[in-house]
C-alpha cells in the first residue's frame, strides 16, 4: 500500500497545507495510506481529529524523519527546504510547488537524492488539467484578498454613494495585468462599486475584462504582446515606455492600484515607477502582487506595507496564505487530482508520453527534466 505524507509546512508565513480531511478520505478510498503530521493544518483551522476522522494516522514531531524516510508520496504547499528535500527517500514522488528560482539548493538535493518532483506550477495550462491547475486557483485567491486589503487601508469608500450628507463618488481602481489574479481583483472591485480601469498587454483579455464591467485602456504597441502559451511576452523598452505614457494618467487619479503583471521566465515588468508614484494623491493605496518576481512597482518592498510619498504600497508576497482555509481546500483539491492523474493499479506511473506528466514532473531518477530550471541550478 503507497504510503503518503503530508507534513506541516515550515516556510515563514506560510499557513497552507497540501490535504484537507475531504483530500485524505478519498485518497484512503483509493486505497493510499495517509500519514499527517500533527498540527499540518492548524494554521487553516483543520484539526487533526478531523484528519484522523477522515481515515490519515498522525505523526508526531517526533516522528517527522520517519515519515520523510518512508513515505512513498509526499505532498506539500511551498518548495521544500534542504533539510526537508534531504529527509525524502530515493525514488519517492513529491508533489508541490517548486518556486525554483528561490529553492536551488534544495532542488540540486532532490535531484541528487532521485526523488521525483511533480511542480504544481509547471502543470501544462490545457483545459484537461484545469483542475489541478494550482497556479490559477491559489491567483484568484490572491487577486481577490489584494482588493480588500486595499479597501482597507484606502481613505474612501470604494461605492458611490448619495446620503443625506451628500454624494460620495466612487473610488477609482486600476488593474495592471488582467491574467488570472488581475480577472479576480476587477470582479471584486467591481462588487464594492469601484470604477475599474484594466491594462494588459494581451489585446485577447480586452473582453473578459469588458465582460467584468472593468474598462480597457488601449495602448498601441505596434503588435500583439501575447507570447508562447497564452502568456505575455516581455516588452520592448519602446513598448514599456509608449504603456507607461498611456497608463500614467490613469495611475494618478487612481485610489487604488493593483498590479499583477508577470512575464514567464522573467523579472516582473516595471509598470509603476517613482515619480507616478509622486504623482498619485496621499492616501491612495497600491497592492503590488508582483512584487516576489521584483515588483511591478519601483517602491514596493517585499513583505511589507510601506507609506511613500503618501502612498499605501503594500508588498505581500503570498497572499493566498491569508486566506487558509480555502486556500488550503482547492489547493488540496488540485494535489489530489494530480495524485490521482499518477496512480495506475497502485502505484505512482510516470507517462511521459502523457502531457500533464511530462510537463509537471521537474526532476526524475536523477535528472532535471525542465531545460529552465537545469539552467538555473546549473
Ligand atoms: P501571469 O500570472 O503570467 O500574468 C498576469 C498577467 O499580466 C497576464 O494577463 C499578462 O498578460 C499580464 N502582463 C504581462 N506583462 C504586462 C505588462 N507589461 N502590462 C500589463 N500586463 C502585463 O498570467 P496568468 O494569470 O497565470 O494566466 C495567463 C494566461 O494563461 C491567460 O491567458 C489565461 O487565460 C491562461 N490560462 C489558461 C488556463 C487553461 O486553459 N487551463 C488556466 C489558467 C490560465
Amino acid at each position: 500500500m503507497l504510503k503518503v505524507f503530508v507534513p506541516k509546512e515550515r516556510a515563514e508565513g506560510e499557513t497552507r497545507v497540501a490535504a484537507t480531511p475531504e483530500t485524505v478520505k478519498r485518497l484512503v478510498k483509493e486505497g493510499l495510506s495517509l500519514f499527517v503530521e500533527t498540527g499540518a493544518g492548524a494554521a487553516a483551522n483543520l484539526l487533526d481529529a478531523a484528519y484522523t476522522e477522515a481515515g490519515a494516522t498522525i505523526v508526531p514531531e517526533s516522528g517527522l524523519k520517519e515519515a520523510y524516510g518512508t513515505a512513498d508520496v509526499v505532498l506539500k504547499v511551498a518548495s521544500p527546504s534542504p533539510e526537508e528535500a534531504g529527509l525524502i527517500k530515493e525514488g519517492a514522488l513529491l508533489v508541490g510547488f517548486a518556486s525554483a528560482y528561490k529553492n536551488k539548493d534544495a532542488i540540486r538535493i532532490l535531484r541528487d537524492r532521485k526523488v521525483n518532483f511533480a511542480a504544481m506550477e509547471l502543470i501544462p495550462r490545457i483545459s484537461r488539467a484545469q483542475s489541478m491547475d494550482a497556479l490559477s486557483s491559489q491567483a484568484s485567491i490572491g487577486g481577490y484578498k489584494a482588493v480588500l486589503l486595499a479597501a482597507s487601508h484606502l481613505d474612501k469608500y470604494f461605492p458611490l454613494l448619495m446620503t443625506a450628507a451628500g454624494t460620495i463618488q466612487p473610488a477609482r481602481v486600476v488593474v495592471m495585468g488582467a491574467g488570472v489574479a488581475g480577472l479576480q481583483a476587477i470582479a471584486t472591485a467591481r462588487r464594492l462599486g469601484a470604477i475599474v480601469e484594466v491594462s494588459d498587454v494581451r489585446p485577447a483579455v480586452k473582453e473578459q475584462v469588458e465582460s467584468l464591467g472593468g474598462r480597457f485602456i488601449e495602448v498601441d504597441l505596434g503588435e500583439s504582446g501575447e507570447g508562447q502559451g497564452g502568456y505575455a511576452k516581455e516588452l520592448t523598452k519602446e513598448q514599456l515606455a509608449k504603456q507607461q505614457a498611456v497608463v500614467r494618467e490613469r495611475v494618478v487619479a487612481a485610489d487604488v492600484v493593483i498590479t499583477t503583471a508577470l512575464v514567464p521566465g522573467r523579472p516582473a515588468p516595471r509598470l509603476i515607477t517613482a515619480d507616478m508614484v509622486q504623482e498619485m494623491r496621499a492616501g491612495a493605496v497600491i497592492v503590488d502582487m508582483a512584487v516576489e518576481q521584483g515588483g511591478n512597482c519601483e517602491l514596493s518592498e517585499m513583505n511589507k506595507t510601506v507609506v511613500k510619498e503618501g502612498v499605501t504600497i503594500i508588498g505581500h508576497p503570498n497572499l493566498p496564505a491569508t486566506l487558509p482555509l480555502d486556500a488550503s481546500l482547492m489547493y488540496a483539491r488540485n494535489v489530489q487530482t494530480l495524485l490521482l492523474h499518477f496512480l495506475k493499479d497502485g502505484a505512482i506511473n510516470y507517462d511521459f508520453g502523457d502531457e500533464i506528466t511530462a510537463g509537471a514532473v521537474l526532476t526524475y531518477q536523477g535528472e532535471i527534466r525542465h531545460a529552465p530550471t537545469a539552467e538555473l541550478v546549473g
